[in-house]
């Protein structure tokens, strides 16, 4: 996808009320977004839908819904206050700030490009006589590439993770990164920088009061693990899953709904018997992305990328990576997250945070397994995905170009349209809002009798509803109207009291899960 696709979406995205800038009066406020009437809807949907694959399909996964503030202590011994940083680094010609290991990663993956480009090219040579394991160690710019990725991707992997800022610094003059804006290759030393927020409690001044905004969603889980447990008499394994807003007061916020400084997550930990944390990990990390595909997402747009860094908590870890118009990138993460989080607390706080096994008469500390998704990104990637601009018959048969968002029916914004023919006639305006009337307790409906019928059906295209009925003269004499399908353009005469069926069993959640 271009980066002029890209810019139509984001434009799109405003001109039909899906996302505005926050703040925007006051020029805005950098990394934070307002959803629109029809940014909340989907967004609610996605919820939806993610809720329903979790707790409602799932007699082990039970809702939580926790505080966004917490005990301090609690980020002490999550190791955020520690250890939740990202290594930032300025360009003494622009004075812009970056974030070093993305800058390192993109370059990296520079390098990468430059061999598969190379390896392409040869396959399309040789055709099915191709051997690329032969070629990546035979062909000797190829195998220069892929030895300067290795050796210098160890060099990055060892200083994340011993958190060696001048070494940082080292890999950043090795790969000859220059400063986008200047072009300068003088750069300030690395430092961290700490992402979470923090406000003060009451009218406690000093360390004592400071209070953080929750940067994952996870913790409030893992504090409450006793008492969901209890209370909804689970067994191991069993998940609890939440849905709310983190703060992130990133270096960079970026690429519209991508990098957000307040965004929403959807996390479900699962806790496992320790030892069998890895077979829950593979389950969880095929399961989740089968609820990616099941949107329709096409699977060329959908792909898994291992952690080569792991996060302070993590002994596996592995990202759902979607196809964004501005290239592959995280979209979910499924964690491996040991005992860390529920030991850490239990050591601080002096709670036991333990599980009695009734089969083997043993008390013990679980292990989790997390999953992580972004409601916005999961928004903007949907929003992507469905961004279509096609060439269409217009209502004289005449070729026309429409921009139409096909979302899956499920999560459309708006599902059905009610559009009489004229909008100075009293009987088809009334007969129309008869039928909304009747439908809108069932699914959101929209009314609209306002110019000519085909700007009607391409507004309704531009926010993706899938279904418009028209209700002309015919329909007063017999009660039928005119059904119309998003996608395919097919028209269909039925009677009216089939719309509430066949709009019902296009919009099903069911069909998500088939
Ligand atoms: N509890 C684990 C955790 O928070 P993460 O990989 O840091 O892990 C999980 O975040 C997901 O949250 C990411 O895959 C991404 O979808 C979303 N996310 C993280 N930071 C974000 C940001 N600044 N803006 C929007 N979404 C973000």
């Amino acid at each position: 996808m271009s980066a002029d696709l890209f810019k139509d979406i984001v434009s799109h995205s405003k001109e039909y009320g899906f996302i505005f800038q926050s703040s925007e009066i006051y020029d805005g406020l950098s990394g934070v977004y307002d959803y629109g009437s029809y940014g909340v809807e989907l967004k609610n949907n996605i919820k939806a839908y993610w809720w329903k694959a979790m707790v409602q399909n799932h007699e082990n996964i039970v809702g939580l819904d926790s505080a966004i503030m917490m005990h301090p202590l609690i980020w002490k011994a999550s190791g955020h206050v520690d250890a939740f940083n990202d290594p930032l680094v300025d360009s003494k010609a622009s004075q812009k700030r970056y974030r070093a290991d993305v800058m390192i990663e993109e370059a990296l993956e520079k390098i990468m490009a430059k061999a598969d480009k190379e390896i392409e090219k040869a396959r399309k040579r040789f055709g099915d006589a191709f051997d690329e394991n032969k070629y990546k160690t035979e062909n000797p710019r190829v195998a220069e590439y892929i030895q300067q990725y290795n050796t210098i991707n160890q060099k990055f992997v060892d200083a994340m993770g011993k958190g060696d800022m001048p070494a940082l610094k080292a890999v950043i003059e090795e790969l000859e990164i220059a400063d986008p804006v200047s072009g300068s290759r003088e750069w300030t030393d690395v430092r961290q920088f700490n992402l979470m927020f923090h406000t003060q409690l009451g009218n406690i001044a000093g360390e004592e009061g400071k209070l953080y905004l929750r940067p994952e969603t996870a913790q409030g889980i893992f504090v409450n693990f006793l008492n969901v447990q209890k209370t909804t008499r689970q067994k191991l394994p069993f998940g609890i899953a939440q849905i709310g807003k983190a703060f992130r007061n990133e270096i960079i916020a970026r690429q519209f709904i991508f990098r957000m400084r307040e965004f929403e997550q959807m996390e479900m930990q699962y806790f496992v018997q320790p030892g069998t944390e890895m077979e829950w990990y593979n389950y969880w990390k095929e399961t989740r992305m089968k609820w990616h595909r099941a949107l329709g997402t096409p699977e060329s747009k959908l792909r898994f990328h291992d952690h080569e860094n792991l996060a302070h908590y993590a002994n596996a870890a592995v990202d759902v990576q979607f196809d964004f118009p501005f290239g592959f990138k995280e979209l979910e993460g499924v964690h491996s997250r040991t005992d860390f989080d529920l030991r850490s607390h239990q050591e601080l706080s002096g709670k036991k945070l333990q599980y009695f096994d009734p089969e083997t008469n043993e008390s013990y500390v679980p292990y989790v397994v997390e999953t992580s998704v972004g409601l916005d990104r999961m928004f903007l990637a949907l929003l992507s995905n469905a961004y279509t601009e096609e060439n269409v018959p217009d209502a004289d048969g005449k070729d026309s170009t429409r921009i139409v968002l096909k979302f899956h029916p499920a999560l459309a914004p708006v599902k059905c349209a009610i559009l009489p023919l004229l909008k100075n006639n009293d009987d088809l305006t009334g007969l129309a809002r008869k039928i909304f009337d009747d439908l809108k307790f069932n699914f959101l409906c929209q009314y609209d009798e306002k110019d000519a019928i085909g700007r009607r059906y391409r507004r309704q295209d531009a926010i993706g509803t899938p279904y418009c009925v028209t209700i002309d003269h015919q329909s007063l004499e017999d009660q039928t109207v005119t059904i119309r399908e998003r996608d395919t353009l097919k028209q269909e005469r039925i009677h009216m009291s089939k719309i509430r069926e066949i709009v019902a069993d296009g919009i099903d959640f069911r069909h998500l899960f088939a």
